[in-house]
């Protein structure tokens, strides 16, 4: 699976994807990234890839460079691939519909990371498959959204996490009924005035499942 990002600013997801977890799965190779500049989809001279909206005093994205960039990445990867445009007034996204887009998003993928206030619309309705938002509350950066949802959804390929039980039982799994996970302790068995759950120290299975099933929240 090849993730191709479309932005201004490609450093900006330097230090994300290479820490931890997420640059672990990139060396692994269990996937990978390309980064493409927008600006150097641009014909001005100055490389200038945004213009001032009608009727707006704002800037945004024009959509001949835009549209330049997807399709010279259609053309490398021989077809056309699944284009994701992030957006806070649009699906918001839930552990269900990561779950949901990991099934759909089997192969090579696009990422456009806008800059100023917005893109062109006509860029949205000629290419844009699926429009994400992470939540109800407004960034000022695409980048950083682009990588909460690619966060949430590398951990879903095989490998990446040594535990896939970890997956199966984070809070909004399936399995823990989308609700959330139940409490977690480790040694000591007391700590300041904290003490863990007798029944955690008791080592009766049974009794444990039923106090993590009752400890959903
Ligand atoms: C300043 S925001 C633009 C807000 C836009 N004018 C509006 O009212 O919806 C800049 C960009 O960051 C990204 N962004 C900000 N908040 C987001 C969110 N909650 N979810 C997904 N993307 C977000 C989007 O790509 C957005 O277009």
């Amino acid at each position: 699976m090849k993730i191709h990002i479309i932005t201004i600013f490609p450093e900006s997801f330097n230090s994300y994807f290479s820490s931890s977890i997420i640059w672990k799965a990139k060396e692994k190779w269990l996937f990978e990234l390309e980064l493409y500049k927008l600006n150097n989809f641009s014909d001005d001279k100055f490389k200038r890839v945004d213009s001032k909206a009608y009727w707006m005093h704002w800037q945004v994205l024009s959509p001949e460079p835009l549209s330049k960039s997807i399709e010279y990445i259609f053309n490398i990867v021989w077809k056309k691939i699944p284009v994701i445009y992030m957006s806070p007034s649009w699906d918001l996204l839930t552990q269900k519909k990561v779950e949901m887009y990991y099934e759909k998003l089997v192969d090579d993928f696009i990422i456009i990371c806008g800059h100023y206030e917005w893109i062109d619309e006509r860029i949205i309705d000629i290419y844009v498959d699926y429009k994400i938002s992470i939540w109800e509350y407004v960034l000022s950066s695409w980048e950083l959204s682009a990588s909460v949802f690619l966060d949430s959804f590398i951990r879903h390929i095989p490998w990446v996490l040594w535990n896939i039980k970890s997956l199966e039982e984070d809070s909004f799994s399936h399995k823990l009924n989308r609700q959330k996970e139940y409490p977690i302790y480790t040694r000591p068995e007391i700590f300041m005035w904290k003490k863990v759950p007798n029944i955690l120290l008791s080592g009766n299975h049974k009794k444990i499942k039923e106090w993590k099933i009752n400890n959903l929240s």
